[in-house]
């Protein structure tokens, strides 16, 4: 019954999502290993301001967490929700419209980062105009998201769509509070901050890290629920855990972002209550990874067999090692050696590497087949390629950041017994260039793993091959 039902599912919008999403992997990543050049050859900056590593930082930010992802997120919740809910998305109107609305949005920041128009705000640089667009957009996405809910056939709302759930309404709160702004003129992009001072650096944060949260965490969180499950052909490891990790997690990370603010004018006691939650923060987060790796119990061998499940895996891992990370660096001694070091820069693409990139391309590769009406992968060795690539990639370029974020760290604090400084900030810069060098080859490598998925996708959709195995379900 529900293979007759699947066909009236509306797959065309994701159809599009997912190949935009291998698309803007690979130009967002391409970004990551240009700046990471720029980084150990300054000459790469070209003297012109558009391609400078400061316009180009953030167009590299945007291009992976709103464009890859945004669109990883968009199309893979939409694919979940119809084949859990048993229903066709409420519009299929307003599902393109939120396709080609979020191109058009990805489109604006690729044109306007460059010219240097920004609100100076970490995650949240595009200006006013965009910001309504993005407002616009979030809404229809969740108008179609929640409608569907609506009339879904099953009286069960599956825990993936939970996570789904809160990422939209949560992101959609985080945008307009964070971009709230008095626009200095109605034709210029120019626009200031509702908020000053500590304020604004604090609900610029509550934005960043719950960013980070419900966008970089819970969102990909409602893929690992319903694609390990799937891949593993085992049901979740523990619903009633599923369950516990996503109300601790709702409740805790709101209260987190002040450890972006440890000794700054925020005052002391928001930043102690910040670490405080952020040690909390642990707990549902190793709950969640754990229930996901122990989906697999009694399948462990897919783990030899099956590249999909190994990305899916290794990126619980990823999760799992950055979560541990983070609660870790929010303490304040530690956070006073790693602010501002390349530590920080290893524990994000710990998480947006090891974590989001991975366990999105897990998904693609188990979803593309069946939205195209194949019945698996061009190459199944092709995405054990790609694995290896990623993994390697990841592992050299957060080790690299490591090395290099403890040293500055170590440096920049060092003191003679007269009080002056041991060493010049240009001496650390030294020391730092090796670990530059492999930070290069790492996100190099990961970037190659990409294009062998470009690759593998194309061969994928031209296969003139049906689809001939019935895809299971997960968890129930
Ligand atoms: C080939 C892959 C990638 C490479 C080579 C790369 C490289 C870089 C570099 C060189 C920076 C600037 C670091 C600095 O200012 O010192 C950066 C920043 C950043 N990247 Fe990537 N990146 C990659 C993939 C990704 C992905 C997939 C994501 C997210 C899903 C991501 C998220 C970020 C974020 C959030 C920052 C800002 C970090 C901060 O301000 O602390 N990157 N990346
Ligand atoms: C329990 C979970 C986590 C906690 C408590 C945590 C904590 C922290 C801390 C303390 C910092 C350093 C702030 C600073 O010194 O400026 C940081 C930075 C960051 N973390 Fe995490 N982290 C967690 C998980 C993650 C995950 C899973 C990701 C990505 C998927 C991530 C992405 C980031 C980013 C992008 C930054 C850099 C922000 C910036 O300065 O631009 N974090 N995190």
């Amino acid at each position: 019954m529900s293979e007759l039902k699947e066909h009236n599912y509306n797959y065309k919008v994701i159809r599009q999502f997912a190949v935009m999403s291998v698309v803007w992997g690979i130009v967002g990543m391409a970004l990551g290993v240009w700046i990471a050049a720029q980084l150990m050859f300054p000459a790469l900056n070209f003297d012109t301001a558009w391609l400078s590593f400061g316009r180009l930082r953030p167009l590299h930010t945007n291009a992976v967490i709103f464009a890859f992802g945004g669109c990883v997120l968009m199309g893979t919740s939409f694919y979940v929700v119809q084949r859990t809910s048993y229903a066709r998305l409420i519009s299929d109107k307003l599902a393109a419209f939120v396709f080609w609305g979020w191109q058009a949005v990805i489109i604006a920041a690729i044109i306007t980062l460059p010219m240097g128009l920004t609100s100076t705000k970490e995650y949240a640089e595009l200006e006013w105009p965009i910001d309504i667009l993005i407002a616009i957009v979030w809404i229809a996405y969740a108008w179609v998201f929640f409608g569907t809910i609506v009339k879904r056939k099953v009286a069960h709302i599956y825990v993936a769509n939970w996570f789904y759930g809160a990422f939209i309404i949560t992101i959609a709160i985080l945008h307009i509070v964070n971009s709230a702004a008095l626009p200095i003129d109605w034709t210029s992009f120019k626009s200031y901050s509702a908020y000053a001072g500590a304020i604004d650096a604090m609900v610029q944060w509550w934005y960043g890290h719950n960013a980070v949260g419900f966008y970089l965490t819970a969102g990909f969180l409602g893929i690992m629920y319903y694609f390990v499950p799937k891949q593993a052909e085992r049901p979740v490891y523990s619903y009633r855990l599923s369950i516990v990790h996503f109300w601790a997690l709702i409740a805790i990370y709101m209260w987190a972002g002040p450890h972006h603010l440890h000794y700054s004018s925020l005052p002391d006691w928001a930043q102690s209550a910040g670490m405080v939650f952020s040690i909390i923060l642990l707990a549902p987060s190793w709950g969640g990874m754990i229930n996901g790796i122990m989906t697999l119990s009694g399948a462990w061998h897919k783990l030899r067999t099956d590249p999909i499940i190994k990305f899916l895996i290794v990126s619980l891992s990823f999760y799992g090692m950055s979560t541990f990370e983070g609660p870790m660096m929010a303490i304040k001694t530690v956070n006073a050696l790693s602010h501002n070091t390349d530590w920080t820069i290893g524990h994000v693409h710990a998480g947006a590497l090891g974590w989001v990139a991975m366990v999105s391309i897990g998904a693609l590769y188990s979803m593309i087949p069946s939205l195209f009406g194949k019945a698996k992968m061009h190459s199944i060795s092709l995405i054990n390629v790609h694995f290896w690539l990623s993994t390697i990639g990841v592992v050299l370029y957060i080790a690299a950041m490591w090395i290099a974020g403890v040293t500055q760290g170590l440096m920049w604090r060092a003191t003679n017994s007269d009080g002056t400084l041991t060493y010049t900030f240009v001496q650390a810069l030294e020391a730092t260039y090796p670990y530059y060098g492999i930070r290069l080859f790492g996100g190099f490598l990961f970037l190659a793993g990409m294009f062998v998925m470009a690759y593998n996708v194309f061969k994928t959709i031209k296969n003139p091959g049906k689809a001939d195995t019935k895809i299971p379900q997960p968890g129930h």
